[in-house]
């Protein structure tokens, strides 16, 4: 369930910028309120205040707009490829002020890493996530020279698998022990104490995440005092390790779900319980907390009938191609008809997609009676919605726009994504063929 906190008169100035964006725009349109990301930001930071590293995911929701706004409050990037590396770039966020981190980086990624360090402007840090990724870039950094002839080294922190269950959604739990994401302690070890590395890497310390949407604090402060004191233990061998990224995680505001600062407190008290020292660079990187809230999917209904069980049946312009949380995860977006009074009577109503699946589906919600061409606003969809998109049945990526406090609206672009690094196969025009 995405919960919301409900304020009708918020709700009723919102309808009018989503409305307006519609009618100039089309649909499908994502909107996303720069004033709302901006407030998200301002209670991270409040509850994490400097000299913590504030670092945006940029993977909920990485339109240069948002990342921009949010690098001119001071927070750098946290990406998993080029391609999110680019909208960083866009959005004029220095090299310096990118982390990089991501289950499957390519060579040519780690290359791009190499190359910032070469170019003096290293990025903030790189996360390791295995053994063999890190020999890769470590031969990368070695035949650039890293850390010989003037040339900075490369910061890399070590990702930890804390091995915890986090109170999340199944597809959102990453710290499991079983599962791919980052390394146990002893394969960090092994890693730290290795002898044979260059010059090209520094060790810098831990990165850590144990899932999106937490509805508690505890899993999240055990993997922090899991990362801390692995961190004491790095930097015995390693005497430059002083950092921990404690990743992100924070759920959106709702009756009952842990704020970011509740977050920060539980560790705060888990530390001081194992006499462990804050590391001297700390830092988040947080995504949906930020845009989640901030963003709507607007849509068209296509067609309204009754269909047993409901009282109502409706289908969009906008679905799991658009917005895949309830088909991925089985999610709860609130939607609501933009139109509609609130005395207007309302209906059982079953919300479909326009995908030819039948898992492409929003679930039922109680609305007003809905005809072909009205407006509806689907909620909660400023992460991990525009920028999980995807073009089956051709469909193609919808129009992004900013609202700004003054009321303006903005449309917004994304880079291309940058080509796959990937052998070229040979082409089947100079492949021998079988028949001659
Ligand atoms: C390593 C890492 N850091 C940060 C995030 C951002 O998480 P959230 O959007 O829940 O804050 C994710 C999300 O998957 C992640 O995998």
């Amino acid at each position: 369930v995405i919960p919301q906190e409900r304020n009708e008169t918020r709700d009723r100035g919102v309808n009018v910028f989503l409305e307006q964006a519609a009618r100039q725009f089309g649909t499908p349109v994502y909107v996303v309120d720069a004033e709302t990301v901006a407030a998200s930001a301002a209670e991270v930071e409040a509850a994490f205040p400097a000299p913590w590293l504030h670092q945006y995911s940029l993977k909920a929701n990485d339109l240069p707009a948002v990342v921009s706004l949010l690098s001119e409050r001071g927070w750098g990037a946290n990406v998993v490829s080029s391609g999110e590396w680019s909208s960083a770039r866009q959005a004029d966020v220095p090299d310096t002020a990118v982390t990089c981190e991501g289950i499957g980086k390519s060579d040519a990624e780690l290359a791009q890493a190499v190359q910032t360090a070469a170019r003096q402007q290293p990025l903030r840090w790189l996360a390791l996530e295995s053994h063999a990724e890190a020999e890769q870039l470590d031969k990368a950094a070695r035949a650039a020279r890293l850390g010989d002839d003037g040339l900075p080294s490369l910061d890399v922190l070590l990702r930890l698998n804390p091995q915890v269950r986090p109170e999340t959604t199944p597809g959102l739990a990453v710290g499991a022990a079983n599962s791919k994401f980052g390394m146990h302690e002893t394969e960090i070890m092994s890693f730290v104490s290795e002898q044979s590395r260059g010059r090209g890497l520094r060790v810098r310390g831990v990165h850590v995440h144990v899932g999106s949407d937490l509805g508690d604090v505890a899993a999240w402060a055990s993997a922090g005092v899991q990362a801390v004191r692995l961190l004491g233990e790095i930097s015995a061998f390693a005497g430059s390790a002083d950092t921990v990224d404690f990743g992100g995680g924070f759920p959106l505001k709702a009756p009952g779900s842990p704020r970011p600062a509740e977050f920060h407190d539980a560790l705060a008290a888990s530390l001081a319980v194992e006499r462990l020292p804050w590391p001297a660079v700390c830092a988040v990187e947080p995504g949906r907390y930020l845009v989640g809230s901030a963003g709507w999917l607007v849509s068209r209904v296509l067609h309204s009938r009754p269909r047993a069980p409901h009282a109502q049946q409706v289908v969009l312009d906008a679905g799991m191609t658009e917005l895949i949380r309830p088909a991925l995860y089985g999610s709860h977006h609130a939607v609501r008809a933009l139109a509609s009074g609130p005395a207007e009577e309302r209906f059982d109503t079953a919300v479909e997609g326009p995908v030819c699946e039948s898992t492409d589906s929003l679930g039922t919600h109680s609305l007003p009676r809905l005809r072909r061409g009205d407006l509806v606003a689907i909620e909660g969809a400023g992460a991990y919605a525009a920028s999980f998109t995807s073009r089956y049945n051709g469909r193609p990526h919808p129009t992004e726009v900013m609202v700004w406090p003054d009321g303006s609206l903005q449309l917004c672009e994304r880079p291309p994504v940058p080509g796959r690094d990937v052998q070229a196969p040979r082409s089947l025009a100079g492949a021998a063929r079988p028949d001659g």
